[in-house]
């Protein structure tokens, strides 16, 4: 691969000259690093199949696992996705452009490598204004995952995407830190009712207000499934290098720190406060269970760059976007204990 471009660029008011040589590449068939409102994605022309072949080659990911296909409107959602039902436009108009995606019946001209061969494929409209200037101006939908090494925390700034794709993406842009920090909320609408696959920034609360939606058992992120729903469910995900221990019981979790030589200790501001121990963490404020969200995979990166051995990190009610926060905790985590 040769050298990487990096591309600074306006978060809020991205101009179609700084964007000029990213443009060129997805129209070239090169892959493109970018900030999204959930995490950075790592992009290509979905309509090029080499194009999104050097996506998985780049970030190493199996090539049974889908991509999810960002939009710009509802025009372009057309050429990706048919045969839509009025269960999802009820749930696209009021969530887009924003961090959800949604898993429709596939168009026949997207290639076979974006969606691992399946007959659906998840769709989503961005908010973030780089992500969307980038879509109108490359005039095709970008197929794009989060833009880590497979199985590595998502990338939530340019930093972290540096750090795993320099040399791997053709170009990277720098729009700075993305605002929720967790993955867009994927539902599934090719099933009646439709089934909740992967929680993010929307509560369920909020879904069920939208629509009926059932939740899928895999959502809690608590066990490998046989036969997961989604193909990436089965892989282990957003793991860093130390071995990670979820301590989901308040009283357990003192006894295990203590007991635990090396440990570094990833936890609330409130815990943090109470426990006053020395390699500590914070994750953000239980009074603002979004700053948990936001600084989520930042926290756990920056867990791997200290000295120490293990992590432990502190449970979370799930409620709201902790739910969230909850099911990727338990598939990063190498041992739970409750
Ligand atoms: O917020 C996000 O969703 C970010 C940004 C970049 O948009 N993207 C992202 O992509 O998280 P990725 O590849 O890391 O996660 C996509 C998930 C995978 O678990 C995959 O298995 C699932 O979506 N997926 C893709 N196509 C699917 C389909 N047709 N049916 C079911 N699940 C699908
Ligand atoms: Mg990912």
């Amino acid at each position: 691969m040769a050298k990487t471009l990096i591309l600074k660029v306006d978060p809020e008011n991205p101009s179609t000259k700084e964007l000029e040589r990213a443009v060129d590449a997805i129209k070239q068939g090169k892959i493109v690093a970018f900030p999204t409102e959930t995490v950075y994605g790592l992009g290509a022309d979905a309509f090029n199949e080499l194009a999104c072949k050097k996506i998985f080659q780049a970030k190493g990911r199996p090539s049974d696992n889908p991509l999810i296909v960002h939009i710009d409107s509802f025009d372009m959602l057309e050429k990706v996705a048919h045969k839509i039902p009025k269960s999802a436009f009820k749930f696209m108009e009021r969530l887009w452009p924003g961090p959800f995606t949604a898993v429709l019946e596939k168009k026949e001209e997207i290639p076979g490598v974006v969606t691992a061969g399946l007959s659906t494929i998840a769709v989503r409209m961005p908010s973030h204004p780089i992500a969307k200037l980038l879509i109108s101006l490359s005039e095709v939908p970008i197929a794009a995952p989060s833009a880590n090494l497979s199985g590595k925390p998502s990338p939530t700034t340019f930093e972290h995407v540096f750090e795993d794709m320099n040399g791997r993406a053709d170009v990277i842009i720098d729009g700075g830190e993305t605002l929720f920090g967790l993955e867009s909320t994927i539902i599934d609408f090719t099933k009646d009712p439709p089934v909740l696959l992967r929680p993010g920034p929307l509560y369920i609360e909020q879904l069920k207000e939208i629509g009926k939606v059932t939740v899928h058992e895999a959502a809690k992120g608590l066990k490998a499934l046989d036969r997961p729903p989604s193909p990436g469910m089965k892989y282990r995900h957003y793991a860093p290098e130390k071995k990670l221990i979820l301590v989901e019981s308040k009283e357990k979790l003192k006894e295990v720190l203590y007991e635990t030589p090396k440990a570094i200790l990833i936890c609330s501001k409130e815990l943090a406060e109470k426990l006053e121990y020395s390699k500590t963490i914070i994750i953000g404020s239980i009074s603002n269970p979004f700053s948990i969200a936001r600084n989520l995979f930042k926290s756990l990166r920056e867990a791997d760059k200290i000295e120490g051995e293990v992590i432990i990190v502190e449970g979370f009610e799930e409620k709201g976007v902790l739910f969230s926060v909850m099911n990727r905790l338990r598939k990063a985590a190498s041992e739970v204990i409750r």
